[in-house]
């Protein structure tokens, strides 16, 4: 934490204001499911779609190809956000386009699914089931593949009515085929467009001025820019991957910063205090 008293001031200000006034707005991919397990990393909404179901060994290839090119430089802290914009929108852009020479099955998205090695972090039914019980809004904002995110929640019983998702569609033909994306074009870098066209009109956040953002990329923090009239915003930034070289920004950027935490343990400690009863304080 840069600023602890900040930090402590937020919750205590969110608490007063009750569960009634919060909404969590959060990214997916490496912030809801987790970075690495046992060593190896876990699959994003993009990978998990690497699978002999759904695309070939060729597309296979190129898709990691473009992996290793573009990542790095989605997590480089020595070039801006600026430089980055572009880049993101070539990587996305190619990836998409070779997901639809493959003529991907949505009857077969479910599989794929359960067959990836993708994982929530843990506490995530505790994160999950306390919201819904709460009736806290979670805006789930994702530049990843929302059909295969979806799923994913779905599959691990925890897609309440409370969920709220923003992400990259796919669009089927009539047969059930891949034939586009739909929409616009949801990057790491460009959430703020998202935030602004589409949570801004939503209205189940409407009212909510407390927020809670979480996110693994710098990115991330402008998921909160369609948020009319914030009040408390407190943003926790899981920090994965390229730490020494990231952490100073991350801490000048996040109000807290989690170093290699694989858990939702502290979103969820924050989460209980804000809705514990004021008559025990
Ligand atoms: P997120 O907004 O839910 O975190 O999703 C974006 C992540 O997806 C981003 O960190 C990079 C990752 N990604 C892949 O793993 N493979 C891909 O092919 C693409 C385009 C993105
Ligand atoms: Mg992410």
């Amino acid at each position: 934490m840069r600023e602890r008293s900040r930090v402590e001031e937020t919750i205590f200000a969110m608490q007063r204001a009750g569960a009634g006034s919060l909404q969590v707005i959060s990214d997916f991919d490496m912030t809801l499911t987790r970075f690495a397990h046992n060593g190896k990393r876990v699959a994003t909404t993009h990978n998990i779609l690497d699978n002999r179901l759904l695309i070939n060994e060729d597309c296979t290839k190129k898709m990691r190809e473009l992996l290793n090119i573009y990542y790095p430089i989605e997590i480089d802290a020595s070039r801006s956000v600026e430089e980055k914009l572009p880049l993101m929108v070539e990587w996305w852009t190619k990836v998409h386009e070779l997901l639809i020479q493959q003529k991907i099955r949505k009857d077969l998205l479910a599989q794929a699914v359960r067959e990836s090695s993708t994982m929530l972090r843990d506490g995530y039914k505790v994160f999950f089931d306390g919201l819904a019980e709460h009736q806290v809004p979670l805006l789930i904002f994702s530049a990843g593949v929302g059909d295969v995110l979806e799923e994913v929640i779905r599959q691990n019983h925890v897609f309440h009515p409370n969920v709220h998702i923003i992400s990259n569609y796919m669009d089927f033909d009539h047969t059930g085929v891949l034939r586009a994306f739909k929409g616009q074009l949801i990057h790491t870098f460009n959430k703020r467009e998202g935030a602004l066209s589409h949570a801004a009109g939503l209205r189940e956040l409407q009212g909510r001025p407390n927020v809670l953002l979480l996110g693994d990329s710098l990115g991330d923090l402008t998921m909160a820019d369609g948020v009319s009239e914030p009040q408390n915003v407190l943003t926790i930034g899981f920090l994965n991957d390229q730490v020494e070289e990231r952490k100073e920004t991350y801490i000048n950027s996040f109000d807290i910063v989690l170093v290699k935490d694989e858990t939702m343990d502290v979103p969820n400690a924050i989460f209980r205090y804000i809705t514990s009863s004021r008559d025990n304080k």
